[in-house]
């Protein structure tokens, strides 16, 4: 009991680590850039972008790791399927850990000019892997915190499944799309707000 306490105060914290760090890059760091000095920019560039980065991955390595700790624990006495909204954050958790790790860093590496590659190439991939992100963030949080906080009777496979099928190709659009109406601020904002009521409207009322 206590020990889930207390996984779950260290998932909420290094979520917010994590997710607080996405959405500086993308409402704050990202916007700066466009209309910094190039001297300011090379020197953020430099000494401050990596150090956000790190907070920032090792927010999400932390965030998952301990998700996974939580799926574990409250998949003890229940089936998996009884919990589908869970499945939706995890899924959309899941994903976007992997963006980051597997996309974003590998990606930044390259555009900070730690490692060799086509630095204009890696920031279009790594910058559609954060939007798509930030998008999936509003349903993300829905579904953690909707699983205990939200009473949704009945939730059907028909809507559950729509569910799984809108994240997957969100993020087939994160490997092979474009940003479109995500390009902007507030286009993402709108976007993932958006999502996130499709997506509970789905859960409820499919
Ligand atoms: C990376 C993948 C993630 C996985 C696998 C995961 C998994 C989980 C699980 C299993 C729970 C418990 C749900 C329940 O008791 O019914 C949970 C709760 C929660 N998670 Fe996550 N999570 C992930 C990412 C995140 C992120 C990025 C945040 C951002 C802050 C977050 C915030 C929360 C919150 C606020 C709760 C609710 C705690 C409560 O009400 O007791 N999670 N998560």
């Amino acid at each position: 009991m206590i020990l889930e306490f207390i996984f779950r105060w260290a998932h909420v914290l290094f979520g917010i680590v994590w997710i607080g760090m996405l959405y500086y890059f993308n409402f704050v760091q990202t916007e700066y850039f466009k209309e910094a000095e190039a001297d300011a920019k090379a020197d953020a560039v430099k000494k401050l972008a990596p150090r956000a980065l790190w907070w920032f991955r090792w927010g999400a390595m932390f965030t998952f790791l301990t998700g996974l700790v939580l799926l574990h624990q409250i998949g003890a006495g229940t089936s998996f399927l009884g919990m589908p909204v869970i499945w939706v954050g995890a899924l959309a958790g899941i994903l976007m850990f992997l963006n980051v790790w597997l996309i974003i860093w590998p990606k930044q590496q390259v555009v900070l000019g730690l490692k060799e590659g086509d630095g204009p190439a890696c920031a279009a991939k790594a910058g559609l892997a954060s939007r798509t992100n930030t998008l999936l963030s509003g349903p993300m949080l829905f579904g953690m915190l909707g699983s205990k906080h939200l009473y949704i009777a009945d939730v059907s496979a028909v809507g559950f499944g729509a569910c799984i099928l809108i994240i997957l190709a969100l993020e087939a659009n994160a490997l092979f799309g474009k940003t479109g109406p995500m390009t902007s601020v507030k286009g993402v904002i709108h976007c993932s707000l958006a999502l996130t009521v499709l997506l509970w409207a789905l859960l409820a009322f499919l």
